[in-house]
């Protein structure tokens, strides 16, 4: 048998539909740089996702609205280096496929091309349907964001809970629907009441990926600063934090700031020394007055 163990199995779009099938919860989480990308790569999760959240947690603009495409497929081609085994999603940022197929087909493209992308995830029902369709028939696999839809938050009322009256709620259903008949693989639903997610989740065939929409979903995504506790920011009603990291992160810092400003750091076994004898030999060599520029 051989001394190395057999490479971790790819997650597929056929491993996740069976999960569903299953009821085994499917666990997809934001990541937006190389290490952040090993990090949960070794934690195990099936699909990452380098949310355009990251214009906030990563880049410091207030909203998701300015991030570019290029700022995105960096952080994505970053991701991609540090993943093997789980589905890479790539987030198309507001104003990068909305206007046209052809638009989105440009776009799409270049995430998958360009950044290695499994899927590509586009937010809203709507026009954002069609593009979905042309998008899938281009070959390339999409992933639906309705509910609390970011990109559009300010059409929503601002950053709230969306589908809490019948009505709107059905509004919500009829383009969760529109997109699974578009073709989309997978959709993630924001900010939506749990009875809402259990009808997604028993109509839908497609795996229904809830932040904020109760226990009922097929699976949760989180993101990675919130569950980390790395943002210095407001978070969700419905975020959880696993880990402090902020606080550790400071604390650290602080740490080393406070050893430098003592001479407690570096200490000796942090340093290099010359070989025996060469110290005394370049006192000798200085007294002598030789250049040390010499060849
Ligand atoms: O951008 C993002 O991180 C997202 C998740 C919150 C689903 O869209």
């Amino acid at each position: 048998m051989s001394a190395h163990a057999a490479p971790a199995k790819r997650v597929t779009l056929a491993a996740l539909a069976a999960k569903k099938d299953a009821g085994e919860p499917i666990v997809m989480v934001t990541a937006y740089d190389h290490p952040g990308a090993q990090i949960v790569e070794a934690a195990g999760v099936d699909v990452v996702l380098v949310g355009d959240s990251a214009a906030m947690t990563v880049l410091g603009y207030d909203s998701t609205v300015p991030v570019t495409i290029d700022e995105m497929l960096m952080l994505t081609k970053a991701v991609r280096r540090g993943l093997t085994r789980p589905l890479l999603v790539g987030d198309l940022p507001f104003g990068s496929y909305e206007a046209s197929d052809e638009l989105a087909i440009a776009t799409a493209q270049r995430f998958v091309k360009e950044a290695g992308c499994d899927l590509v995830k586009i937010e809203r029902g709507g026009t954002t349907v069609d593009r979905a369709r042309a998008l899938v028939q281009a070959g390339i696999p999409v992933v639906g964001h309705v509910g609390l839809t970011p990109q559009t938050a300010t059409a929503l009322g601002g950053y709230r809970a969306q589908g809490r009256t019948a009505d709107a709620a059905l509004a919500v259903i009829d383009d969760a629907v529109a997109l699974q008949e578009a073709g989309c693989s997978m959709l993630v639903v924001e900010a939506i009441p749990s009875e809402v997610t259990e009808v997604l989740v028993s109509r839908l065939d497609i795996p229904v990926i809830g932040i904020g929409a109760g226990a009922d979903a097929d699976g949760q995504v989180l993101v990675f600063h919130d569950l980390l506790g790395l943002y210095d920011g407001g978070a969700a009603k419905f975020v959880k934090r696993y880990a402090e990291l902020r606080v550790a992160a400071v604390a650290g810092v602080e740490a080393y700031a406070t050893e430098v400003r003592e001479g407690v750091y570096p200490a000796p076994e942090h340093g290099y020394a010359m070989a025996a004898g060469e110290s005394d030999r370049l006192q000798e060599l200085l007294s002598a007055g030789d250049s040390i520029h010499r060849a």
